[in-house]
């Protein structure tokens, strides 16, 4: 994010600042990957969202206590010094509920998953949901085999060494036990041995941990494991990966076996069948909390019987058959000192709130998210009032709330404190980084104005390029290892980088480009020097070490001229295209040449091009927009082309369905489906290999048409894509 003024550098942060900014960015990261992954309605732009992660992981570079399972999750790969585990089953993450209602809700949803009636009973379990960091521990023929952290869920770090540190993890199962028994559970810390150990690190002259959590995390990440060894940690096992076979057939049941095995459970569990009996929990707990010892941010639903989860099956990265039902929010007044503009890749305009430090539930908070212009006058996003339409000015005394993973908010301006020479905010109307118009833009079909406001100087807004350029190289994109924010910023300051291409070829000007490192270390060495008030031995950085830096930054540019189409497509900062939406593209169109074929194509709405772009499961509307005016655009067709005559990318693979009779078909399910809802044959056919369209055209291989089928069937008909109905279906699969 460029930011207009605000946050300075992490190297000039003091421990008490680096720990109240890590919090807000983890509470602002946990927040947008759910917004992101499991409501596929992401908050901030991708770049915003990109600046946050790598803020927090600089911060936590600097501040190593300070590491978060955060940092590391979705997304974000498994720290190097530790070795790699594959998890043989993905370690996903559980999507939240806030309020009574969310729970009803998703109770209500299971039931009609499944098509329960009424009286049809479903057991759940409801378990506290332990604050600290997931792992996952393989025991092989009842010994202790490897141990992982979660890493981005599908890879994790081999934590066996520590792992082996924790004294009531036991090193061998008790009695008859599978071959191989992966148990998953919760790493965490006492409160009385958080406060403990924090006491000993201050008395040492260390840095304290921020909370138990980060604390169990940063004792167990250690490459040495006696350190871990010598730190109090606990684990309540609650879940499981690979099993070859299963002790019991529910939830309760198997925790009630590990428990049998030896491994420690939490014994707090309980069987619910009503939402009433689970909010009646959910209550009851929450009143205990401060007293059980440990912390626990809410509590976690899941459907007993294993073999309705299966049934019930994940959407994205959360499965259907769970849910966490998070503790509300808390709360603290303080004052609304500026407000600042930070321009992203899109061009948007966002302000943030910069507040008066103050805690809130134990966690320091200095910035809120104000969204928009809209938001700071008290509109909400769907146009009716928010904090009953009261704006916010500079000055105010504000209610700031956080919850758990929410970034934090302002949920309220006490007017009665308002000082009288406070005028209303007026949101700026130009860039403040290149002064071009910042405009919102008005939606030709509806009318509506957009919320956010765009900076209009598109190429020749230096925020912006270099924001594009930071994303391009970002880790979940090409991921280049060594050209972090500050080099993109000095290499595009020095006219050394301007597009993507231009990073292929920053080879030719390895003078310019290690003149250029050697000044900017130069710089920030003056600079450590006067905030310091002492002189360094040797006045000058070595120039030897900065070119070792800048031939290994060569090297690893090198190492990425090979990419996957999925990191290509969400490399090229497309505007509504994350990593969802550039793997559902990925899969659609095989290689960058059909993809790019495809996209121009599809400019022409009347186009079969079009028509299958919009027809893609999971592709809306707003994203093929997007997209095609992305390739609409001259200057965005002639950068891809530079940068293909310097990159390769790599023709998607295809997902191993092998022996499905429907992988890389295109099917449509209609009418009414009597041994399955809608939702479950989609997934059904995906997990097929099976793209799943939601209307019919000459691409279509199979209408799944059920009673009361209708214009689809017509559809079908017309262009003769073959009909069946849904015994058809499962005879077809096997089903
Ligand atoms: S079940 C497929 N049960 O919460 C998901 N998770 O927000 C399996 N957590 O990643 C997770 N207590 O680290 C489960 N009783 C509990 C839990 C629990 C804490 C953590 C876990 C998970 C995160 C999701």
């Amino acid at each position: 994010m460029a930011r207009a003024k605000g946050d300075g550098p992490v190297a000039k942060l003091s421990e008490g600042e680096a720990a109240s900014e890590h919090a807000r960015l983890a509470a602002a990261v946990a927040e947008n990957n759910r917004l992101y992954y499991q409501e596929d309605a992401p908050a901030l732009s991708d770049a915003d969202y990109d600046a946050l992660r790598r803020r927090l992981v600089e911060i936590e570079e600097r501040f190593p206590e300070l590491k978060s399972e955060i940092a590391q999750s979705v997304g974000a790969p498994a720290l190097p010094k530790f070795g790699k585990v594959v998890h043989a089953v993905p370690m996903l993450s559980l999507d939240n509920a806030f309020s009574d209602e969310d729970v009803t809700e998703f109770l209500a949803r299971v039931r009609r998953f499944l098509r329960l009636g009424e009286e049809d009973p479903l057991a759940f379990t409801a378990e506290p949901k332990i604050d600290g960091l997931s792992c996952a521990i393989r025991y092989e023929k009842g010994r202790l085999a490897i141990a992982a952290t979660r890493g981005d869920g599908y890879t994790g770090e081999n934590v066996t060494e520590n792992i082996r540190t924790i004294r009531e993890i036991p090193g061998r199962l008790k009695g008859d036990v599978p071959d191989v028994v992966e148990v998953r559970g919760e790493v965490y810390m006492r409160h009385a041995e958080f406060k403990a150990l924090n006491d000993r690190v201050e008395k040492e002259g260390g840095r304290t941990f921020a909370n138990p959590r980060n604390a169990a995390a940063g004792s167990l990440r250690q490459l040495d494991p006696s350190i871990t060894a010598s730190r109090p940690l606990h684990f309540f096992a609650y879940a499981w990966g690979e099993m070859s076979g299963m002790p019991s057939d529910t939830q309760a049941g198997m925790v009630q076996t590990f428990e049998r095995w030896g491994l420690p459970t939490n014994r707090r569990m309980r069987i619910c069948e009503t939402a009433a009996e689970a909010l009646a929990f959910y209550h009851e707990i929450e009143e205990e909390r401060a007293k059980l010892g440990y912390d626990i941010d809410g509590v976690v639903y899941k459907v007993n019987r294993l073999d309705l989860q299966q049934r019930l099956g994940f959407v994205s990265r959360s499965p259907r058959w769970a849910i966490a039902h998070k503790f509300a929010a808390q709360q603290a007044f303080t004052i609304l000192r500026g407000i600042d503009i930070q321009v992203g890749r899109t061009g948007a305009l966002t302000p943030v709130a910069r507040l008066e430090p103050v805690t809130v539930g134990g966690v320091v908070v200095e910035n809120a998210t104000l969204h928009n212009e809209d938001y700071i006058k008290g509109i909400g996003s769907d146009g009716e009032p928010i904090r009953e339409g009261r704006d916010l000015r500079i000055g105010d005394t504000v209610i700031v709330q956080r919850a758990g993973d929410v970034i934090p908010q302002i949920v309220d301006v006490d007017m009665d404190k308002r000082p009288k020479a406070a005028n209303p905010y007026e949101f700026p109307t130009t860039c403040p980084v290149c002064g071009s118009h910042a405009l919102r833009e008005v939606n030709p079909k509806t009318g509506v104005r957009d919320s956010v406001t765009r900076c209009t100087g598109g190429l020749i807004c230096s925020a912006q390029t270099v924001e594009r350029l930071k994303h391009f190289a970002s880790r979940n994109a090409f991921d280049i290892e060594g050209l972090g924010d500050k080099q993109i910023e000095l290499f595009h300051g020095r006219g050394l980088v301007n597009t993507p291409a231009d990073i292929f070829t920053l080879h030719d000007k390895l003078d310019a480009v290690k003149k250029a490192v050697f000044e900017q270390r130069e710089a920030l060495a003056r600079e450590r020097e006067a905030r310091d008030g002492r002189k360094r031995e040797k006045a000058v950085p070595e120039n030897e070490r900065t070119y070792k830096d800048v031939d290994n930054l060569i090297a690893s540019i090198e190492a990425r001229r090979t990419i996957s189409l999925p990191r290509f497509i969400y490399a090229l900062g497309i505007r509504h295209v994350g990593e969802t939406n550039a793997k559902l593209l990925a899969r659609s169109y095989g290689t960058v040449e059909a993809f790019e074929a495809a996209m121009i194509a599809a400019a022409d709405p009347q186009s079969e091009a079009w028509a299958e772009l919009d027809s893609i499961a999971g592709i809306g509307d707003v994203v093929a927009k997007a997209v095609v005016d992305f390739f609409v655009e001259p200057h965005n067709i002639a950068a891809l082309k530079a940068l293909t005559a310097q990159v390769a990318v790599e023709p998607m693979e295809a997902v191993d369905t092998s022996g499905s009779p429907v992988a890389g078909k295109t099917v449509v399910f209609t009418g009414t489906l009597e041994r399955m809802t809608r939702e479950e044959a989609k997934a059904m056919a995906e997990r097929l290999g099976a793209k799943v369209a939601g209307s019919v055209s000459k691409k279509t291989d199979l209408l799944v048409a059920g009673p009361g089928a209708g214009s689809k069937l017509k559809d079908a008909e017309k262009h003769g894509v073959k009909v069946i109905d849904e015994a058809g279906w499962f005879e077809l699969v096997g089903g």
